[in-house]
């Protein structure tokens, strides 16, 4: 591991991550960028719009610490459409400055020094530096790839029990799951509730892509499962679902306390964040099912030109229940299975970008995930059908 000067020993290890790496080469060679998961394609006008015209208004200015009133009465609303829960908009919806600000202002709230942290990997890059930065301890549990490329992938009830010591605070949840595109099941989650409940662990749960779900798999969310709701807090954005990565207003609910716990943090991180932003996710939360319905099968069909078209390239997929991506194993065409190797040579041998499942295991890991690489599908038609086209070249 190479030391970074000046930067602090619990963030050493956390230097420039690979996406930056790729997007440069990607830019470098005028390939299509399949690394990094941002739609190309614009958000619903009845969001947009409100954004529009809300510049120029006061509500350019600080909005309330918690969020506007009618950003957090719309997140109660929408929780309770879709998971059929009530929420207070007062006590317990907390607007973030994105999903990142409200997962990274949970650890350093809820965290104390050495406290650990039960988690899924391959992870999010955000965690286990979010986790660092508020002096806990990761101790991830492997989800494992499907053996034959098709069905879900997988983990050892046993791992998640061992991973669990008496300074585990935590357990940091992520359905639908990046970078796998996971849905855990029911059952599975149900398995998870009561290892928490048994242990006294609070449950961290992101669900940024919980309406982009495909086919037959069914989102859950941990907080519904019995006896979780006092202990779960719930972290979702708009930035996945109407297509505004860049606008980042995410949130987190749960019980007053712990989001009151919450709340403190992030007061000191950002404050407040995008007044004008914050109306229009107003809007977009009470779009009727159909938006999250059709946001959904459009993506699905994007998923089913991009899993064909690295078929067809001789990559063996396992083709996601959810999410921006799909996972390959690279072996036949990369006969020594590196996949950082695959995708720095990728650009060079067929115009595309792409990035390895391995930067999301920690780095005692990531043999596990070394023969996989990421793509994300969530861009527009003539770029996808571009990219499938391009990727021929390497069958
Ligand atoms: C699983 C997961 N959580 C959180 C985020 C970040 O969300 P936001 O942009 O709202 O901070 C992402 C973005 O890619 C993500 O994939």
């Amino acid at each position: 591991m190479t030391r970074v000067p000046y930067l602090a020993a619990r963030l050493q290890g956390f230097g420039t991550t690979v996406f930056a790496e790729m997007s440069a080469l990607a830019v470098a060679t005028g390939s299509v960028n399949l690394g990094q998961g941002f739609p190309d394609y614009p958000g619903p006008p009845e969001v947009l719009d409100v954004a529009r015209a809300a510049i120029g208004t006061p509500a350019d200015q600080y909005p309330p610490g918690p969020g506007r009133p009618e950003l957090r009465a719309a997140v109660a609303e929408h929780v309770r459409r879709f998971r059929g829960t009530d929420l207070d908009p007062d006590t317990e919806v907390l607007v973030t400055a994105g999903a990142t600000e409200a997962l990274s202002a949970t650890l350093l709230a809820l965290l104390e020094t050495g406290d650990e942290v039960v988690l899924f990997e391959p992870m999010y890059d955000c965690y286990a530096a979010g986790i660092a930065m508020a002096g806990g301890v990761a101790r991830p549990v492997p989800l494992l790839p499907p053996e034959d490329g098709a069905g879900p992938w997988t983990f050892d009830p046993a791992d998640v029990r061992t991973a669990i010591t008496p300074r585990t605070k935590l357990l940091l949840l992520n359905s639908p799951h990046n970078p796998t595109g996971k849905v855990f099941t029911r059952d599975e989650l149900t398995l998870l509730a009561e290892l928490a409940i048994a242990n006294d662990l609070l449950v961290l749960t992101d669900e940024v892509y919980e309406h982009l779900v495909f086919g037959g798999a069914e989102h859950v969310s941990p907080a519904t499962l019995p006896g979780m709701r006092e202990r779960t807090l719930v972290v979702s954005s708009a930035g996945k679902t109407f297509n505004v990565t860049g606008w980042k207003i995410g949130w987190i609910s749960g019980p007053a306390p712990l989001v009151a716990a919450v709340r403190t943090a992030k007061q000191f991180l950002t404050y407040v964040n995008g007044g004008p932003f914050q109306p229009a996710i107003a809007a977009g939360l009470a779009l009727p099912d159909g938006y999250f319905t059709g946001a959904a099968r459009d993506l699905q069909f994007r998923r089913d030109v991009l899993v064909r078209g690295l078929a067809d390239a001789g990559l063996p997929v396992i083709s996601p229940e959810a999410t921006y991506f799909a996972t390959v194993d690279v072996r036949p065409v990369q006969p020594d299975g590196d996949g950082l190797a695959f995708c720095r040579a990728l650009p060079e041998r067929a115009g595309v970008v792409a990035v390895p499942t391995g930067v999301f295991y920690a780095p005692e890991h990531a043999h596990l995930g070394r023969h996989l690489v990421r793509f994300a599908f969530c861009k527009s038609d003539e770029v996808l059908k571009e990219a499938v086209e391009r990727l021929r070249r390497l069958a």
